[in-house]
């Protein structure tokens, strides 16, 4: 089921019994970018999709105009809700550990918060005052915000309100192992015995560092005020992975158990190419499920309102990719 891709590794590690010395072209692969998974209807799920709505939208002028003028500032209820001691440990000695997996469930869904192009510049309000903002109490200070990328093809009347767009696919396919795009693969990939490259020891070694360049997320450090080199972080699927520890550890484990899974089917089928290792046979027929949809495919407690399409809905995300 989830991480379709590593766990059908699992599934090629019955002994092969039909001579599979060339398996390259004997069997349907699954894209990378979601297309094609549901054959009626190609683009369901893949990349660049829209959101999907719920509910109608609420621009100020209907189309694609910000709303919320007349609403608290997010600072002010930052503030509200969340402001406190942190650090604090928990009550019933849990660990962070399910809630940066949730963060590697939504990413592996998701992500529409980046900036479109060109930027659309806006000013969060900052009360006069703020202790981390405005500690001179200068009473003109403010949080840049750019508005998330959006279809430019919508926006333009009121048929056709303003959409956000999905980089990734909705489907719970592994994007946030092997990322959406075939390139971005190759990068990873070592080419021999269908492994991803890996500094030091073959499963349980790290990462190589992005020495190619590949665009991860490199947003600005806050305290420096300017991008840091690239090739300082881990080259991973999901361009946020170097966001966080905890997250990054999340990206380590799978890119890991990639490797774990390929020595496995090296091991039971010595004759298969890199390629078949790599995706073994069964990529192509899997089931994908996309909790964002809850098809009947989906186990029951992934909800009761289901859609007929697998898109990602902007319930699921409630933030940026909104306005
Ligand atoms: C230290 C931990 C974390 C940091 C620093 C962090 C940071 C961020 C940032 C910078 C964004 C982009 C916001 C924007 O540009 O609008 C974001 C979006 C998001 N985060 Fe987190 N996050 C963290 C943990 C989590 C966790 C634990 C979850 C879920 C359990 C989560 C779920 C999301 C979701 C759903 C989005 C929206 C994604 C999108 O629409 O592209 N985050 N986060």
């Amino acid at each position: 089921m989830w991480l379709a891709r590593v766990l059908l590794a699992a599934a090629a590690l019955a002994p092969s019994t039909s001579g599979t010395g060339n398996m390259t072209n004997k069997y349907e692969q699954q894209r990378y970018d979601g297309w094609y998974n549901n054959l009626a209807h190609p683009a369901w799920g893949a990349t660049e999709a829209h959101l999907t709505r719920k509910t109608p939208p609420s621009y100020s002028d209907g189309v694609y105009m910000m709303s919320g003028d007349s609403r608290p500032s997010p600072r002010k209820l930052s503030q509200a809700f969340m402001k406190g001691d942190d650090g604090l440990a928990s009550l019933h000695n849990r660990t962070a550990m399910q809630t940066f997996f949730g963060q590697v469930v939504s990413a592996e869904i998701l992500m529409a918060s980046e900036a479109g192009c060109p930027i659309e510049m806006h000013k969060i309000p900052i009360e006069k005052c703020d202790d981390m903002y405005d500690a001179e109490c200068t009473g003109n200070k403010f949080m840049p915000f750019h508005r998330a990328n959006y279809d430019k093809k919508t926006g333009q009347s009121p048929n056709t309100p303003r959409e956000q767009q999905n980089s990734m696919t909705s489907w719970i396919d592994a994007s946030f192992v092997y990322s959406t795009k075939e390139s971005w693969v190759n990068a990873m990939r070592s080419f021999e015995n269908g492994s991803l490259k890996m500094e030091g020891h073959p499963v349980f070694g790290m990462p190589p560092h992005n020495l190619m360049r590949v665009p991860m997320v490199n947003a600005p450090a806050p305290h420096l005020l300017t991008k840091l080199n690239p090739e300082r972080m881990y080259l991973l699927g999901d361009p946020r992975t170097n966001q966080n520890p905890a997250f990054l550890v999340m990206g380590i484990v799978f890119y890991r158990w990639h490797n774990y899974q390929a020595e496995r089917v090296r091991e039971v089928n010595p004759d298969w190419s890199d390629e078949a290792c790599s995706r073994p046979p069964g990529g192509g027929s899997s089931r994908r499920c996309s909790p964002s949809s809850c098809t009947s495919t989906c186990p029951p407690s992934w909800g009761s309102r289901r859609s007929p399409t697998p898109g990602t809905s902007r319930i699921y995300k409630i933030g940026r990719a909104h306005v």
